[in-house]
């Protein structure tokens, strides 16, 4: 089985030196700290921390590719509708598991995909002039189901469709994903009957890719979200032990840990050197951010925490970025993705062989000179003594994308063991829908627009 290889070497001193790498004992005091923060994870599982089960619903995969079966061929267009954990997920399977040109060149009885994870009115309204709703089919996600950005994206292209279809008709065009019981997305399906599926509680927006959330759409593009999910559940199998050198995900958490406790490095770059898996650092970085940036500890003491997470892509940023990254301040530490082995083989032709300055190129591969770039990257860092680890995936596939997924998921719940606060609450993002609530004039927030109004002399948008 192909397996996620995680390579520290140069994350540790003897790499990059005493001041910015890893000594073992730093590791060692780690141990216990890493195996009391996995039972504390782990022990949670069946109370709140349902996201840990996902690989294992059998029948909601079953559902869902019931669903996509049922639909297949009837749709050009899928349209994600659902911001944040919601839609990155979403964004990060189809790029890293489709082809880059899968809305370009379809392949057979399978539809385009987009995700409007966004309300610019540039984008919403683009794409209302351009497309046919006649055509599209809208997963409407949203855990909450009372995210403003979704919902009035949902009344939107309800109305565009039952001004081209009619009232019965366009139900047929519209699947939601969305709490069980609570909010009132859920209250509109069952009003109008629309097919759904659920967010199982205990999964939080950021942890819910696993779910129907990034599922759903994935089956209706043709991903194999058995072999997504076969993955994840192999990577929890592999993360079970409460050794700090055996567990993947402990390891991950503690680098992480003693980069910005003990390191001095509050930023965590993620640097793809892919294509294919650039949407994955995406994801990652809302993972690490909403869920490590806290004001409070558990403990209610104001604390500030929270590593800064930014997302390179290889080679392209080597071009942009990595002058900071080898001669910059020694506030960072690296995740390089590296893929083993590509789906693609592309050879560059000889020719101008008198003229060295390309002669060197020809007959070589661009796998060659991608891996070479890589590496070139990783020995610049290294040297420059900026730690970094490499996540080697053997190949892109949907069963080790799954493994990358849980992996993430579990090492930052870890994580938030290890800073002391809550990995799975988003007080931060609830200010801000608070405010705009508060603002677009909504029933019952009207003292949180007064205070608001105070605090900016009555100004209001
Ligand atoms: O991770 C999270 O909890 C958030 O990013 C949410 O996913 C985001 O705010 C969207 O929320 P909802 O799915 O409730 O519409």
């Amino acid at each position: 089985m192909d397996r996620i290889r995680i390579d520290s070497t140069n994350a540790l001193a003897s790499s990059v030196g005493e001041e910015h790498g890893i000594g073992p004992s730093e590791l060692a005091s780690l141990e216990k700290p890493s195996r009391a923060a996995l039972a504390a994870v782990l022990g949670r599982r069946e109370r709140d921390l349902r996201w840990l089960d996902l690989p294992q619903q059998a029948a909601v995969h079953e559902a869902i590719l019931d669903y996509a079966a049922s639909v297949q061929g009837r749709f050009e267009n899928v349209v994600v509708l659902g911001i944040g954990g919601s839609a990155l997920g979403n964004i990060a399977l189809q790029t890293a598991l489709n082809s880059p040109y899968h809305n370009l060149h379809l392949p057979a009885g399978l539809p385009r995909l987009f995700v409007l994870d966004n309300i610019d009115p540039d984008l919403v309204g683009e794409f209302l002039d351009g497309f046919d709703p006649g055509t599209t089919l809208f997963n409407v996600i949203s855990k909450s189901g009372t995210t403003a950005e979704t919902m009035s994206q949902f009344l939107i292209f309800r109305e565009a469709l039952i001004a081209r279809l009619g009232e019965a008709e366009h139900r047929e065009h519209v699947v939601v994903t969305t709490d069980e019981r609570a909010g009132v997305l859920r209250e509109i399906v069952n009003r109008e009957g629309y097919a759904s599926f659920a967010v199982p509680d205990g999964v939080g927006g950021r942890y819910s890719v696993l779910s129907p959330v990034g599922l759903l759409s994935s089956a209706l593009v043709g991903i194999d979200i058995k072999g997504l999910v076969a993955g994840a559940a192999a990577m929890a199998d592999a993360c079970t032990s409460g050794d700090l050198a055996e567990n993947p995900a402990l390891h991950y958490a503690g680098l992480q840990w003693l980069m910005q406790s003990r390191k001095k490095k509050p930023i965590s770059v993620t640097f793809a050197y892919s294509h294919r898996l650039a949407s994955l650092a995406d994801w990652y970085a809302q993972l690490l951010a909403e869920s490590l940036g806290k004001r409070r500890s558990r403990a209610g003491a104001d604390v500030f925490a929270g590593p800064t997470p930014v997302r390179a892509v290889g080679v392209t940023d080597q071009h942009s970025q990595v002058q900071l990254y080898t001669e910059g301040p020694f506030d960072k530490w690296f995740t390089i993705l590296a893929v083993d082995d590509s789906d693609h083989t592309v050879t560059i032709p000889r020719a101008y062989e008198d003229l060295e300055g390309v002669a060197y190129l020809g007959g070589r591969t661009m796998n060659e000179l991608f891996q070479a770039e890589r590496e070139g990257t990783r020995i610049a860092l290294t040297e420059a003594r900026r730690p970094n680890v490499s996540i080697h995936f053997p190949s892109v596939t949907p069963h080790v994308v799954g493994q990358y997924l849980y992996l993430m998921e579990l090492a930052v719940a870890v994580m938030g063991e290890h800073y002391g606060v809550d990995a799975f609450d988003q007080p931060g993002v609830e200010a801000g829908k608070i405010a705009a609530y508060a603002l677009m004039g909504r029933k019952g927030y009207e003292k949180r627009r007064a205070e608001i109004e105070r605090g900016r002399g009555g100004a209001t948008p």
